[in-house]
């Protein structure tokens, strides 16, 4: 794929909520976004980690972003529809979603699934990402160029030992991405998933805790091609995208 570097105000006038903002990539995605011109709707567990980037925006000069404190795990079809009402009325417009907001859940055999482990992966990384979509979708329709990234990973296209309950995750986001591309062929919503690959953060660190960290890529790294696919330069639809391509 052809990822174009998208201009530094690429995102002036927009508004793109992120999830799992707080660490790791989608801090980072938030910060960028920011920097091209975006304003963020910060959603996440941790009330602090949300401050922190809010911070670091407003003191690099971005737009003032929006906080969401929001736990994926507890969250009903209430809070979502009550999120989008809340988002249409103090900021009036959403442009993008970044999905981006996971659990790893414990790995090993399916022989030994924790079920009550598996529920909550399952409803984090799957049915939080299709009800928020849902109750979003009237917005970004609405939207000139309405953007949605998923987050898969590379287990979530080719089965892995012991991946368990976050590769079977995965999969369903593969899914779920290419039924709503599908749908929204015909309107201004694109939508595609990014797989990161190997990058340092805190859940890489839970998964590989002995590897040698230098060796990974940084969030930054992976940067132009988030901002390509939220931005409106981007026709893809439906594509599950290596940031790491082999
Ligand atoms: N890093 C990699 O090598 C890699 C590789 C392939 C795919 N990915 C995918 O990339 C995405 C970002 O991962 P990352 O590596 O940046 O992970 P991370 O550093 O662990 O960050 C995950 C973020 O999601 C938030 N989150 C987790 N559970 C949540 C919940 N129940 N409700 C609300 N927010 C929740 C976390 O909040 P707290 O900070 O408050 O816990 C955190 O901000 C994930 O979808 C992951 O599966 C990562």
């Amino acid at each position: 794929m052809n990822v174009q570097t998208v201009a530094q105000d690429a995102f002036k006038n927009k508004v793109i909520l992120v999830t799992g903002a707080g660490a790791g990539i989608g801090r980072q995605a938030a910060t960028s976004l920011a920097a091209h011109g975006a304003t963020v709707i910060l959603l996440g567990r941790t009330v602090e980690k949300l401050e922190q980037v809010y911070d670091a925006i407003v003191a690099s000069g971005g737009p003032e972003p929006a906080i969401i404190p929001l736990d994926l795990k507890g969250a009903t079809e209430k809070h979502y529809l009550d999120m989008a009402a809340t988002i249409e009325s103090s900021l009036g417009q959403l442009d993008g979603v970044l999905h981006n907001a996971s659990e790893l859940g414990v790995l090993g055999s399916i022989e030994q699934t924790d079920m009550a482990m598996f529920d909550e992966v399952m409803k984090v990384n799957v049915t939080a990402q299709l009800n928020m979509t849902k109750a979003l979708l009237p917005l970004l329709k609405k939207a000139d160029a309405g953007r949605i990234v998923f987050t898969s990973s590379s287990v979530g296209k080719k089965g892995r030992a012991f991946w368990n309950a976050y590769a079977i995750s995965k999969f369903a986001t593969e899914g779920l991405m290419q039924v709503l591309a599908d749908e929204m062929s015909n309107t201004n919503v694109r939508v595609n998933c990014i797989n990161p690959g190997a990058t340092q953060t805190g859940m890489r660190a839970k998964a590989y805790p002995a590897e040698d960290v230098s060796l990974l890529k940084q969030p930054a790294d992976l940067m132009p091609l988030y901002l390509y696919l939220l931005s409106v330069q981007a026709q893809e639809n439906g594509q599950s995208i290596d940031a790491q391509p082999k």
